[in-house]
């Protein structure tokens, strides 16, 4: 059983990476998540010059809500790019880790300027990040420019033969944009970042939750979970290069699922920065757990797009969902999802209730969705 997984050329003990954001200003957290299974890490998106409107913070700048989602204007860097040079990148490579140096893709100049400058200590790859999402916003979207992708790719692949990741966002152009990265050069498609802008408004005040000019920020977490893996799996059905999936990642599940749609290892930022470092070994120890009652699998390897090429048909058939009677505790809670009265509470021999699904049922399993975890009492339908 082996977790060990492959970015291209770049080799990692498990799939698990630390996504760039201000966790990663410094080498600190990836430190500390490193025994529980994170297997390298991406620093912040540096840049040579703040400009001196990003070097100040306005705040607030994170809105956390449903408790495992976030809107945030995170914007320039806390700490000198130097700091990487001078001993971050030697402390993440200390760990036999890789690091990932992260690039805000708008000044082409100082992107070329810190890439000579990382590649004379040598680091692992460069993930450009042309892809913020409230930064697009205020200052021009360059996750849907592909002239300024075109002259990004034509510079970087000139000063360097270091692996180039692009960082991307969804977007309409998604398929397009990795495609053109794709073919000037680059050897990983990252994706996603933040999805938006989005906006949360603090009803007492009514001013926005966040404090940047405009409103809005990037959403990231759970919430963007459903778009994110779309995202990976359209990218991987159509691209040569590996894609690197990122976005609402927080349970081996999810990681999981990021693997079948074709990434070849995962990024995690809002579900460490929300819940701690120890989530990398909550879902190490859920991946493995996977391979140990999936025995086809031997490697996490087995799993990477076993989902690719299974889309292209529509499903007809719709057998009805079906319920586990041992499983079934009669709460009722699938009553309330059923938008059609297919579902009702029978009394059983033992007086326990038990749902029963009738003729009225369209097979729209939104009773499996919201049958408890811990019940698992309805299975869907195939
Ligand atoms: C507070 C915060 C700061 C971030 N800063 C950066 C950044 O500097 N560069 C970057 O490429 N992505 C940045 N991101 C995006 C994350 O790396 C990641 O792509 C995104 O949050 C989706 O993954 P998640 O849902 O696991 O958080 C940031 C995200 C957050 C929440």
């Amino acid at each position: 059983m082996s977790l060990k997984a492959q970015v291209g050329t770049l080799k990692l003990q498990t799939p698990l990476l630390l996504a760039s954001g201000y966790i990663t200003e410094t080498p600190e957290f990836f430190l500390r998540a490193r025994p529980y299974g994170c297997s390298g890490m991406v620093t912040r998106s540096l840049k040579q010059h703040v400009p001196s409107e990003r070097s100040r913070i306005t705040v607030p700048r994170y809105a956390v809500f449903g408790q495992d989602s976030m809107l945030n204007c995170e914007w320039g860097n806390e700490k000198p790019w130097t700091d990487w040079q001078d001993h971050g990148v030697r402390q993440v490579k200390e760990t036999g880790c890789p690091v990932i140096i992260s690039l805000s893709g708008r000044d082409l100049d100082s992107c070329c300027y810190l890439i000579r400058a990382f590649d004379e200590i040598g680091v692992d790859a460069y993930e450009i990040n042309i892809s913020c999402s409230h930064s697009g916003a205020l200052h021009g979207n360059l996750n849907v420019d592909a002239l300024h992708l075109e002259q990004l790719m034509k510079k970087v692949r000139g000063v360097t033969t270091t692996p180039i990741w692009i960082k991307l966002s969804y977007s309409n152009l998604l398929v397009p944009m990795a495609q053109q990265a794709e073919e000037l050069g680059a050897n990983a498609i990252v994706c996603t970042n933040s999805i938006g802008p989005g906006m949360l408004i603090d009803t007492k005040t009514a001013k926005p939750k966040l404090g940047i000019k405009g409103g809005g920020g990037g959403v990231t977490g759970k919430a963007i979970f459903p778009i994110a893996l779309w995202c990976v799996h359209q990218l991987s059905e159509t691209l040569s290069i590996p894609v690197v999936g990122c976005g609402g990642i927080f349970t081996a599940d999810d990681a999981i699922q990021m693997l079948m749609a074709g990434a070849s290892a995962v990024q995690l930022y809002t579900a460490p920065a929300l819940k701690g470092p120890t989530v990398f070994r909550r879902v190490t120890a859920g991946l493995q757990r996977f391979l140990v009652e999936n025995p086809k699998y031997a490697s996490v390897e087995d799993i990477v797009g076993l989902t690719l090429h299974k889309t292209g048909d529509h499903q007809f058939s719709s057998p009805r969902p079906v319920v586990i009677k041992e499983k079934c505790t009669g709460c009722g809670i699938c009553i309330q999802s059923c938008a059609f009265d297919a579902l009702s509470m029978v009394r059983r021999v033992d007086e326990r209730p038990l749902a029963v699904i009738d003729d009225n049922c369209i097979s729209c399993n939104a009773c499996v969705g919201v049958c408890p975890p811990k019940f698992d009492a309805i299975k869907a339908s195939y």
